[in-house]
């Protein structure tokens, strides 16, 4: 591990080396809309797959436990997962920092507005704390743009953002609307780091929260013990008495403009979940972690 120890080392970048008080509070600016927001969210993809009253019992739980970034979308069990969030938000609205997203299909000027209003009638709400593009679509951003600034003006969102936006979609959405988006939204867990070459210094140099989608992976790989990786993993949760899930949730958050958004039915789920706003790990264990999960070569944003 000598080499990781190596300030010259190319995992030793200024992520990993920034001093982390801002990474130590559970709560952090998101981007450039100067609100302190939960490090810790909730997901809600697919949560209409259960139980109704579960899903709205675990969400509140979710908001107990200060996970109160709550991500949702119009596509998402084609609008069954926003009423369900507009349940579990019922009389709670102030608590939560809510975030809709519009289908590329439905983002014209026109449909993005149509879009939020919708959004809006399901979620039992008048605004919301953000509003993003799901993904480019057929339209110019320049109509979505103008959706977004008509719907804040009159109070319908309070910011607005994108996901799945690679360096050079970013760069023309800023150019279109004369200001950097909010918050990108993309894919990244411990194994899938490929957004740390060039979309999350561009999210740092603009003022924009990186929210990061799926932060547990799609494979219990990295949980199991069974490969060199994970046994790196295992060791230094065993070392701070915290689980693997919450190191590689923890993981993420050094840099202190992400937030993750995991998705928890289960309870205990969302305990583990909540725990890693809390962890602070050395540099030395980071470095660890950056050897055994590399980050790969540049490649295209890739996206679920
Ligand atoms: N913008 C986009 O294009 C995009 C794409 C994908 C996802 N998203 C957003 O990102 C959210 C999170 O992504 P995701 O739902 O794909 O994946 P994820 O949050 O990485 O993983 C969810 C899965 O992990 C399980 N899980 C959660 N916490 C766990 C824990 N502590 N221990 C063991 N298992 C745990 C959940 O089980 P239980 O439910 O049983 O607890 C669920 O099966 C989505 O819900 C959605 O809001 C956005």
């Amino acid at each position: 591990m000598s080499d990781s120890n190596d300030p010259n080392h190319p995992e030793a970048d200024a992520a990993q080396n920034r001093p982390s008080d801002a990474a130590r509070q559970t709560t952090r600016p998101f981007g450039n809309s100067q609100r302190a927001v939960a490090a810790v969210g909730q997901g809600t993809w697919k949560i209409e797959d259960r139980d109704e009253s579960a899903a709205i019992d675990a969400l509140r739980k979710g908001l107990d436990l200060g996970l109160t970034h709550i991500d949702t979308a119009e596509m998402y069990g084609s609008g069954a997962a926003e009423r369900i969030v507009g349940k579990a938000i019922a009389g709670r609205r102030d608590e939560v920092f809510l975030v809709s997203k519009v289908l590329p299909s439905n983002a014209s000027e026109r449909g993005t507005r149509k879009a939020c209003e919708a959004t809006l009638a399901r979620l039992g709400t008048d605004h919301l704390d953000c509003y993003l593009l799901h993904w480019r679509g057929r339209y110019a951003l320049a109509d979505t743009v103008a959706g977004f600034e008509r719907l804040q003006k009159e109070g319908k969102i309070l910011a607005w953002g994108v996901s799945n936006f690679d360096v050079a979609d970013l760069d023309e959405v800023t150019a279109v609307a004369g200001a950097a988006p909010c918050c990108n939204q993309v894919l990244y867990h411990i194994e899938e780091r490929a957004i740390e070459h060039g979309v999350l210094p561009w999210c740092a140099a603009h003022g924009t929260a990186l929210v990061a989608y799926t932060p547990l992976g799609q494979s219990t790989a990295p949980f199991d013990g069974r490969t060199k990786p994970s046994r790196v993993l295992l060791d230094i949760a065993a070392a701070y008495g915290a689980t693997p899930r919450q190191v590689a949730l923890r993981f993420l958050l050094e840099a202190p403009e992400v937030f993750v958004i995991p998705k928890a039915a289960n309870p205990q789920h969302l305990v583990e979940n909540a725990g890693a706003a809390e962890l602070v790990l050395s540099s030395a264990d980071r470095q660890r972690l950056a050897a055994a999960f590399p980050r790969g070569p540049r490649r295209t944003l890739p996206m679920l």
